[in-house]
C-alpha cells in the first residue's frame, strides 16, 4: 500500500479528475471506489452517513472530485441538471426577483414560467449580450442573475466577469449554467459568479448514460442551502449514477479535446460550404465573440449551431438523413447527435417568445462526438446532398 496517498498541492485538472474523491477507506485495496447501493447506514458510524437522501459515499467522492474540477471550496450533487436547478430555484421565497439572459435552457425556462412564478417569484429576460442592458440588473436589485455561457442552444457568449461585477454592486448572487462549456474549459467561479451549475448529465459523465447535476460554489452560506435542498426537496441522485459520474469525469480532459477538435474542424468546413447560411461556434475566428470566447474559455467546446436555410418541415427530414448523428435531446456523450431546439429541446418556450430570442424554425443543434472527424464531414456532406 502506498506510504503517502495524498496529492501534490498543485496538481493539475487531468490529475485531480482522477486522484480527487478515491480517498474512500478500504480494507480491499480495490483500486475503484465500491458502489454503496444502501438506502441507510448504522447510526454512529465514523463517515457521519445516515441515510442516502442526505449524503452517501458516492455523493462524497463525487461532490470533492467536481468542487476541485470547477475550483470551488464546494459542491452538492442532485439527481439531474433541472434537480439542482430546482435547488437554486427553491431557495428564493415570494417577492424575490431574477434576471435571466433571455436565451436559457427550455427547461430552466419552464420551470420559472410554470412553477417558480406561481410561488409568487418575478422572472425578468433580458440578452445580457448587451452591455446597455446590464441597467436591468441594476434597477431591478435581483436575488438571483442567472447566466448561461455559452447559451443553449444560440451559443451566445456572456461577460462572466463583468456582469457578475454589475450584479455584485447590488449583491445579487450570479449563477452561472456551466453544461456546455464543461468544467475543464471554464470555471465560472474564478471568473467571478456565485455558483456554478452543471448538468453533469452532459460532458462531466460523457457517456450518455446516466443523469445528475451538480452546484458549486465558495459561500458556505450558499452551500448549506444546496445540502438543505437535497434533503428537504428529494433532489438526490442515485449512488449508482453518482459513481457513473465519477467515473466518467476521470477522462473528461481527453474527451473534450477531441470535442473541441472535432467541432473546431466542422465549424470551419462549413462555414465554407454553399449550403450554409449560419454557423455559430465560440471559437471561429469570424464569431462575433471570438475575443470574449477565446479569454474565458480554454476550448471551443462540442456544441455547434447551423442554419442550412431549411424550412421547419426541411430540417426534420435534413436530420433523418443523417447516418452517424442520431437526432435526440441531450448533449456531451462520446457519440454525436442532433437536435432540432425549435420543436425539441425548446418547445416549451412559446414560439413568439422564442424567435424573439433567435431560437428560429430552421436552426439546427449538433453535440458533435468524438468520432473520427472525417467520418463526421462526410455524414455532413451526404445528409446536405441528400435533401437538395
Ligand atoms: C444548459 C443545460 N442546463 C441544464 C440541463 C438539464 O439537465 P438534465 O437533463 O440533466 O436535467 C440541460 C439539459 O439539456 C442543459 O442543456
Amino acid at each position: 500500500m502506498k506510504e503517502d496517498a495524498s496529492l501534490p498541492e498543485n496538481a493539475r485538472f487531468e490529475t485531480r479528475a482522477i486522484h480527487v474523491g478515491q480517498d474512500y477507506r478500504s480494507e480491499t485495496g480495490a483500486v475503484t471506489p465500491p458502489i454503496y447501493m444502501t438506502s441507510t447506514f448504522e447510526y454512529g458510524n465514523p463517515g457521519g452517513f445516515d441515510y442516502t437522501r442526505s449524503g452517501s459515499p458516492n455523493f462524497r467522492n463525487l461532490q470533492k472530485t467536481l468542487a476541485s474540477l470547477e475550483g470551488g471550496e464546494y459542491a452538492t450533487v442532485f439527481a439531474s441538471g433541472v434537480s439542482a436547478i430546482t435547488a437554486v430555484a427553491f431557495s428564493l421565497k415570494a417577492g424575490d426577483t431574477i434576471v435571466s439572459e433571455q436565451n436559457i435552457y427550455g427547461c430552466t425556462y419552464r420551470l420559472f414560467e410554470r412553477v417558480l412564478r406561481n410561488f409568487g417569484v418575478t422572472i425578468r429576460y433580458v440578452d445580457l449580450t448587451k452591455v446597455e442592458n446590464y441597467s436591468v440588473i441594476r434597477e431591478l436589485k435581483p436575488q438571483l442573475v442567472w447566466l448561461e455561457s455559452p447559451t443553449n442552444p444560440l451559443l451566445k457568449i456572456l461577460d462572466i466577469g463583468a456582469i457578475s461585477a454589475v450584479a455584485h454592486e447590488v449583491d445579487a448572487t450570479v449563477l452561472v449554467d456551466n453544461t456546455f462549456a464543461s468544467s475543464l474549459l471554464q470555471q465560472p467561479l474564478a471568473l467571478g459568479a456565485d455558483l456554478s451549475l452543471l448538468s453533469t448529465t452532459k460532458y462531466s459523465n460523457g457517456h450518455s448514460d446516466c443523469l445528475g447535476g451538480v452546484v458549486c460554489s465558495n459561500s458556505e452560506v450558499w452551500q448549506e442551502k444546496m445540502i438543505f435542498a437535497q434533503k428537504a426537496l428529494g433532489l438526490q441522485p442515485s449512488p449508482f449514477d453518482a459513481w457513473l459520474v465519477s467515473r466518467g469525469l476521470k477522462t473528461e480532459s481527453v474527451r473534450m479535446e477531441r470535442h473541441c477538435a472535432n467541432a473546431l474542424e466542422l465549424a470551419k468546413r462549413l462555414e465554407k460550404h454553399p449550403r450554409v447560411s449560419l454557423v455559430s461556434y465560440p471559437f471561429l475566428p469570424s464569431n462575433p465573440a471570438y475575443e470574449l470566447a477565446t479569454r474565458q474559455m480554454k476550448g471551443g467546446s462540442g456544441m455547434l449551431l447551423a442554419d442550412f436555410g431549411l424550412s421547419w418541415d426541411e430540417a426534420l427530414q435534413f436530420m433523418k438523413k443523417l447516418r452517424l448523428f442520431t437526432q435526440a435531446e441531450s448533449l456531451g456523450g462520446v457519440e454525436s447527435l442532433v437536435a432540432h431546439p425549435a420543436s425539441m429541446t425548446h418547445a416549451s418556450i412559446p414560439k413568439a417568445e422564442r424567435e424573439a430570442a433567435g431560437v428560429t424554425d430552421g436552426l439546427i443543434r449538433f453535440s458533435v462526438g468524438i468520432e473520427h472527424v472525417e467520418d463526421l464531414w462526410e455524414d455532413l456532406e451526404r445528409a446536405l446532398h441528400l435533401s437538395q
